[in-house]
């Protein structure tokens, strides 16, 4: 009998050196670095780089990045116009999925020849640069639309971190100077503000209010956290569309198509409903219990290599502390930890990632529904270093089933004809 491997468990397809899952350990590496010291010690541009390129940036290298970043930041008309003709209420994963087509598109207009679609190792990666700086915009964008608020602008004198929570929040999110007037928020963190719904940006780039260092900071770590982890189902779905030699953008529409679901990126998104269902730290014991009952899947708990806890969670829940604190907002603090030891203490089943991202994010002042796509925006730098690896060694992904259906029968009064004898004769040719 074929052994099947479901879901491809414990199934090892193909090498990688962009990153390395050790759940023995509890450890995850890039390229050989802990993801716990780049988090410490880098920016999220420093971390690209070396997803992308193998090592980490010099000073020069790191500069001619963020120029290029910086360069690509702006909301693109068309991906505008693409983004305008979505429904409001449409899901933001399904935007940043019409961007990325919509980007593809554009940077891969005029190639007649298929042959041609998948592009030099150079091409694609300055392919995954541009997409990559494109996206913080989009994501910003989405939420703004959402709530009725302008664009705003790009600022060239911000990094990758501080720029995406400028683009979003505008000066909501910066602290004012010591002694200084408070900022006028660019917009209400609640609803539709019809005074400020008019198409032209707002935001003057010349504003000098900082996004909060606190925030940034942890924001800019789980941007790294986020980055990059081995062959999970969406870095392998980029995989098995790269294989095929389609191009770099199919690939990461793709990806961002898996990424949404509940089980992989969701997640994130659904620990906020999870947290919003249960309250307060002092319901989580009645509601695990009738949760448990139904066999509910408790989302931001477990993970398919990670048996003894995500190696990435204590980073994470560090940087959510302080967010609690900079918040002052123990009652967060206090659900996640009675979820934690309570769930933990009856199945077993340690937290993910998407956990302490959840809530953290959500203490940032993103939408709930936002959470995904900031995921799509770090892990797009992962997904583009295998979409390159896989290019430089690349087999066509086609794995075997075993068929179950029906046995061969035959349409009622059908003749088969000649040619049809012939390739029965022949069926390892016929197949597909
Ligand atoms: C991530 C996940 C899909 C990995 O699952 P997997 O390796 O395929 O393992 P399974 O889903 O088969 O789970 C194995 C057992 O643990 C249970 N389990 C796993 N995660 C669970 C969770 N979050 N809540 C409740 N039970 C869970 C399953 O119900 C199953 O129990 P059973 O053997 O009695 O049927 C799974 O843990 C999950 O659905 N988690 C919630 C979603 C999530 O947080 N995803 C983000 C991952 S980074």
């Amino acid at each position: 009998m074929t052994d099947i491997k479901k879901g491809l468990a414990g199934v090892t397809v193909d090498e990688t050196a962009v990153s390395k899952v050790n759940p023995e350990t509890n450890s995850l590496l890039y390229r050989g670095y802990p993801v716990q010291e780049l988090a410490a010690t880098q920016p999220f541009e420093a971390v690209a780089y070396l997803l992308w390129n193998g090592e980490l940036p010099d000073a020069a290298q790191l500069a001619a990045l963020r120029r290029t970043e910086r360069g690509h930041r702006a909301l693109s008309d068309d991906v505008r116009a693409a983004i305008d003709l979505l429904p409001t209420r449409a899901h933001p994963m399904d935007e940043v999925r019409t961007a990325v087509s919509v980007i593809g598109a554009r940077e891969t207009a005029g190639i007649s020849n298929v042959m041609d679609a998948v592009g030099t190792p150079e091409e694609n990666l300055e392919r995954s640069v541009r997409l990559w700086a494109q996206l913080p915009a989009v994501v910003a964008y989405g939420q703004r639309r959402r709530r009725g608020q302008e664009l705003i602008d790009p600022r060239d004198d911000l990094d990758y971190a501080a720029n995406f929570l400028w683009m979003t929040f505008g000066e909501e999110i910066c602290t004012p100077a010591e002694g200084a007037e408070p900022v006028e928020a660019a917009g209400g963190a609640g609803g539709p503000d019809p005074s400020t719904s008019s198409g032209s940006s707002v935001a003057s780039s010349g504003s000098s209010a900082v996004p909060d260092p606190v925030v940034v900071d942890a924001f800019n770590r789980s941007m790294i956290l986020y980055a990059e982890h081995s062959f999970n189902a969406s870095t392998f779905t980029a995989r098995v569309i790269a294989s095929t030699l389609s191009d770099l953008y199919s690939a990461v529409t793709g990806a961002i198509g898996a990424l949404k679901g509940p089980l992989h990126g969701g997640a994130n998104e659904a620990v906020l409903h999870v947290f919003t269902e249960i309250g307060s730290a002092e319901n989580v014991g009645p509601w695990l219990d009738a949760a448990l009952a139904e066999k509910r899947k408790i989302m931001g708990f477990g993970h398919r290599v990670y048996k003894r806890g995500d190696s990435r969670v204590p980073t994470m829940k560090a940087a959510l502390d302080t967010l609690v604190a900079h918040y002052d907002r123990p009652d967060v603090a206090a659900l996640y930890d009675a979820l934690e030891s309570q769930f933990v203490e009856r199945k077993g089943i340690y937290p993910n990632l998407d956990y302490p991202s959840g809530p953290a994010y959500d203490l940032m002042g993103f939408d709930t529904l936002t959470f995904t796509p900031l995921f799509v925006a770090a892990r797009v730098t992962g997904w583009t270093a295998h979409v390159r690896e896989q290019q430089a060694s690349n087999a066509l992904i086609r794995p075997l089933s075993a068929y179950v259906g029906p046995d061969e029968r035959h349409v009622e009064g059908y003749v088969p004809d000649a040619a049809d004898v012939e390739a029965q004769e022949r069926p390892e040719e016929a197949a597909g």
